[in-house]
C-alpha cells in the first residue's frame, strides 16, 4: 500500500536541514518550529497532494519547504510588531537577540527554497518552474503585505476601509495559504481547473484564518493563543473588528472609542465588541469559508477531502 505522508515526516525533514553550523544561528532558526505551531499549510499541501494521489516524498519536501517559509515570516513579524512571546514562550528575537534572529529568518528563507528546488527535482522542466516560480513570488507578496500592516499603523482608522483591510491580508496571510494548496495539487499532477481550484479554496482559507486571528487578537486567551492580547491595539493595528465597530458606532461610543484607539488603550475591546466588531467579522469569516468550499466541489472525494475539510474549519473555528 502506498505510505502517506504525515507531518512528522515534515518536521523530521526541518530538523534534519537545520541541523548545521553554526550552531547559534541554526539553533534559532529552529527555535520557534521546535516549540510548537499548528502546521496547517504543510498539512494542507500534504491533503492536497493526496486528494490528487501524488508522491509523498515529494509534497514532504514541498511542505518543509511550506512551513520553513512560513516561520521565517514569523520571526521577522515578531521584531516588527515587538512581541515577546508566540507558542507561549519568548519569541526568537527576545531569547537569541534581534542580530542572531533575523539571519535566522534568512536562512529559514533560504532553506525553503533550497527544499523546494529538491521537491521538484525530476519533474518536467515546465511542471517545476512553475512551482519554483510560484514559490518565488510569495516573500515578495508577504513584504507587500507586511509594508501595508505597517503603514496601516501610522494611518487614522477613518482613512482604512474594507478594501484595504483585505488586500493587506491577501498579500501578508492568505497567498501563503494558497500556494500551500496549490503546489499539494500541482505536485500531484492536477493542473487546470482542479489546480486553480485548490489555489482558491486556499485563498479563501487564508483570508478567513486571517479574520480569526484577528479576532483572537482582541479576545482570545493568551494562555491558549501563546501570543499577547491587545498587542494589535498597541500597535495601532487596523484590524476588521475595529474598523466594523468605529463603522458601527455613534455618538459618545464612538467619539470614545477612537480616543483609546488613538491612546492604543487595549480596554477598548469592550467598545469594539459593543459595537458588533467581533460578531459582524465572523459573519464575513463565514463567508470566506463558504467561498472556500464551494471551490472544493468537483475535487475526488475521499479521506484525503474529508481532512481538507476539517482543516478549513480548524482554521476558521478556533482558539489558538
Ligand atoms: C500566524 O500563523 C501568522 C498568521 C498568518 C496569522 P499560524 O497561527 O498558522 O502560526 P503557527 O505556526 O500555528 O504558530
Ligand atoms: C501575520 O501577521 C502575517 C505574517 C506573519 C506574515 P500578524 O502579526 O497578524 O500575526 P500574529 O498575530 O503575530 O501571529
Ligand atoms: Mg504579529
Ligand atoms: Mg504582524
Amino acid at each position: 500500500m502506498r505510505r502517506l505522508a504525515s507531518v512528522a515526516d515534515v518536521e523530521l525533514e526541518m530538523k534534519r536541514i537545520l541541523s548545521r553550523d553554526p550552531s547559534e544561528l541554526f539553533q534559532a532558526a529552529w527555535y520557534l518550529i521546535s516549540t510548537g505551531g499548528k502546521r496547517l499549510r504543510p498539512r494542507l499541501l500534504l491533503s492536497f497532494n493526496e486528494v490528487f494521489g501524488g508522491d509523498s516524498e515529494r509534497a514532504i519536501r514541498a511542505a518543509a519547504s511550506v512551513e520553513l517559509l512560513h516561520n521565517f515570516t514569523l520571526i521577522h513579524d515578531d521584531i516588527m510588531d515587538k512581541d515577546e512571546t508566540r507558542h507561549g514562550v519568548p519569541t526568537t528575537h527576545v531569547k537569541f537577540g534581534e542580530p542572531i534572529a533575523i539571519l535566522a529568518g534568512d536562512v529559514l528563507q533560504s532553506e525553503s527554497q533550497h527544499e523546494m528546488a529538491r521537491a521538484v527535482e525530476g519533474l518536467p522542466m515546465r511542471r517545476a518552474m512553475a512551482i519554483l516560480e510560484s514559490h518565488a513570488a510569495i516573500t515578495t507578496d508577504i513584504a507587500r503585505g507586511q509594508t501595508l500592516d505597517m503603514r496601516s499603523e501610522v494611518m487614522d482608522y477613518r482613512e482604512v476601509g474594507l478594501r484595504f483591510y483585505y488586500g493587506m491580508i491577501k498579500l501578508k496571510t492568505a497567498v501563503l495559504f494558497a500556494h500551500a494548496c496549490w503546489t499539494g495539487a500541482y505536485l500531484a499532477g492536477a493542473s487546470g481547473k482542479p489546480a486553480s481550484a485548490a489555489r482558491s479554496f486556499g485563498l479563501n482559507l487564508g483570508m478567513a484564518f486571517q479574520m480569526a486571528d484577528d479576532i483572537l487578537g482582541l479576545v482570545g486567551d493568551p494562555h491558549v493563543t501563546g501570543k499577547p492580547v491587545g498587542s494589535d491595539v498597541r500597535n495601532g493595528k487596523k484590524t476588521l473588528p475595529i474598523l466594523i465597530a468605529i463603522k458601527n458606532l455613534s455618538g459618545s461610543d464612538r467619539g470614545s472609542l477612537l480616543e483609546k484607539l488613538k491612546a492604543r488603550d487595549p480596554s477598548a475591546v469592550d467598545l469594539i465588541v459593543k459595537g458588533g466588531g467581533i460578531e459582524q467579522t465572523r459573519s464575513f469569516m463565514l463567508k470566506f469559508k463558504t467561498q472556500a468550499e464551494s471551490a472544493l466541489r468537483s475535487m475526488p472525494n475521499g479521506p484525503a477531502l474529508e481532512e481538507v475539510r476539517a482543516l478549513l474549519s480548524s482554521a476558521v473555528v478556533r482558539e489558538k
